[in-house]
């Protein structure tokens, strides 16, 4: 048998084994790929389901096989050498069933604890990306829209930063556009000196924006000169400019607020960054021919959509489609992204599909979705609130974001003061794990769910101990890191002396679910869903406690030394999760 160095991903390696055995039986298919699934059924760990689909091309080819078992039988037989296959089995019509060799899932297992977890993360063929996420609007509120999209988008990017991608975490703000008019002029009216405008002088961008609107609509005089505003600002007048520079610094305060509660890290270029590279972009597509003129308007007519692609609006002026064909533009050239990734809601869709339809038609994109440069939308549903309506507050408000994570803090704290903990904990250590759990809560209960699907938002339910929440995964984490104290041993010593034997059925179930990290954390990142995560994560805990914990005594056993590094592999691979979630571990419970 072959060495087999465990690159992680289980099911690639697999699948190149079969490769050998297809390119055998079949040489003149060459473009007949493996497919490999887990399936932990009872024949199997893993199973190649080519056999039928072979069977179908090549029937009536005058070949020697007589049927999808017999394809599968000599998929099997041609099977080259390996140490990671225990045995094989064929099922059914021609299933080739795979039985891991648990002397290799051992040993991939106690190379990790030796060169780390990072040995485990998926190989993609992306060199850098951009992650297009978070992206409030100045001015406007900072609503759960946003809030989804940072959590989702956050993921995304730790994920592909594991995955040794180079990320560029852009914040693309609404910065421009014809509300700053109304903003500036009646700034102006508010403060005549603009070096007096300060937060707190200003109190609630929010309510700022509303009675800036509500002006702008009541009175003609100041609707005219809030378009003269805009006129001037983007003239680059340095009053009018001063004065948006201010506006946006105090939104930007605002935002910041709920990122560093979060954790997260965002770079911001917005859409007036943009703004100087719309002309130079948009002359290239009129040269291709794309751009017509429609109603007054220059317009991109597209295929299969009933509505032209707007890039410059009867006034004139630019629009989100011209910024956002412009933005596509520079990610591409400038920072030559080979894979450029956008998270807004579903609502957004439709835009999407036709700017990337018509950066496809300029050439900017390979028609073909398979080849690099790509682009991909990633949508999401609506968050609720328990009346299945938006969520919103009871005055049916816009719920202000940091409001809401102090909540979950509050909450949380008032759960860990339930139990106790007061006479236990200092202050310091209550407040801390009170933010950990209260925003991690927060985060699981959104990344969990398949990011299209609505979802609602109870704090109730996220912060139960019980269930599929990070508050029970958390614990369960706490609980392993406990388990491994208390046993007095050296784990760092073990993990170069120990060796770890998966005899008992509950281990060789843990040791299997823990080796399928890599492939999840793969599908995660190429069809970019946390849930796929969140529910890998759910599961290893699941099978920790059920298969492995309830069956297997650690502490005090003869397997104690094998069992220990299970039980750290467990937490190893728990902590990678919570990181790539954006989950912060707590270890005292
Ligand atoms: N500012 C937009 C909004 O609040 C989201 C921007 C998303 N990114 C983009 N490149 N269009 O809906």
């Amino acid at each position: 048998a072959t060495e087999e160095e465990n690159v992680g991903n289980v099911k690639r390696q697999l699948a190149k084994l079969f490769e050998v055995s297809l390119r055998t039986i079949v040489p003149d298919e060459p473009e007949v790929e493996p497919v490999v699934v887990a399936c932990a059924g009872k024949f199997g760990d893993y199973q190649c389901n080519n056999a039928m689909g072979l069977w179908s091309k090549i029937k009536g080819k005058g070949t020697d096989f007589k049927g999808p078992p017999s394809v599968g039988q000599a998929i099997m037989k041609n099977l080259p050498k390996s140490e990671i296959i225990e045995s094989c089995s064929v099922a059914g019509p021609g299933f080739v069933n795979v039985v891991l060799s648990k002397k290799w899932i051992a040993k991939s297992i106690q190379k990790m604890l030796i060169d780390g977890i990072e040995k485990w993360a998926p190989q993609l063929q992306i060199k850098r990306a951009v992650v297009d996420f978070s992206s409030p609007n100045i001015a406007k509120e900072m609503h759960v829209g946003h809030l989804r999209s940072t959590i989702i988008g956050d993921t995304l990017a730790r994920t592909l930063e594991f995955s040794n991608v180079e990320v560029l975490r852009r914040n693309h703000v609404g910065d421009w556009g014809t509300q700053f008019g109304m903003l500036i002029e009646f700034l102006f009216e508010k403060f005549p000196n603009v070096e007096e405008v300060s937060e707190t002088a200003i109190g609630d961008l929010q309510a700022f924006y509303k009675a800036s609107k509500q002006r702008f609509d009541d009175d003609p005089a100041f609707k005219e000169r809030a378009q003269q505003a805009v006129v001037r600002l983007q003239g680059g007048e340095p009053k009018y400019r001063n004065a948006w520079l201010k506006i946006c610094e105090i939104s930007r305060k605002e935002f910041h607020r709920v990122y560093e509660r979060l954790g997260v890290h965002l770079e911001e270029k917005g859409e007036s960054f943009y703004n100087p590279y719309i002309p130079g972009v948009l002359k290239e597509l009129s040269d291709l021919g794309l751009i017509e003129e429609s109603q007054g308007a220059r317009v991109i007519f597209l295929e299969g959509f009933n509505i032209p692609l707007i890039v410059v609006k009867s006034d004139g002026g630019y629009n989100y489609a011209s910024t956002d064909l412009t933005a596509l533009w520079y990610r591409l050239n400038e920072e030559k992204a080979d894979w450029i990734i956008y998270v807004t809601d579903v609502g957004q869709q439709q835009h999407f599909d036709m700017f990337f339809k018509a950066a496809k038609r300029a050439g900017w994109l390979p028609t073909d979705d398979t080849l690099k440069p790509k682009v991909t939308h990633v949508g999401f549903g609506l968050v609720l609130g328990e009346d299945g309506k938006r969520f919103r507050t009871r005055s049916s408000e816009v719920v202000r974001l940091v409001d809401l994570l102090d909540e979950a803090k509050d909450r949380s704290k008032t759960a860990l003061l339930e139990r106790g903990k007061a006479e236990e904990w200092t202050e310091k250590e209550l407040d801390q794990t009170a933010e950990a759990v209260g925003y991690s809560a927060v985060k699981y209960a959104d990344l969990k769910n398949n990011r299209l699907t609505n979802y609602t938002f109870d704090f109730d339910q996220m912060l139960n101990d019980k269930g599929n929440t990070a508050v029970y995964l958390l614990y369960a984490h706490a609980r392993i890191c406990s388990i491994i104290r208390k046993s007095g041993r050296n784990i760092e010593e073990l993990k170069k002396t120990g060796e770890i034997v998966l005899d008992h059925m509950g281990e060789r179930e843990l040791g299997l679910h823990l080796l399928q990290f890599s492939e999840n954390v793969e599908e995660t990142c190429t069809n970019l869903l946390p849930n796929v995560l969140c529910e890998y994560l759910y599961n290893l805990s699941e099978v920790f406690t059920k298969k492995f914990y309830s069956n297997c005594q650690v502490v005090g056993s003869p397997e104690e030394t094998s069992r220990l590094l299970l039980c750290e592999a467990t937490a190893i691979v728990m902590r990678k999760c919570f990181n790539l979630l954006g989950i912060e571990p707590v270890y005292k419970i």
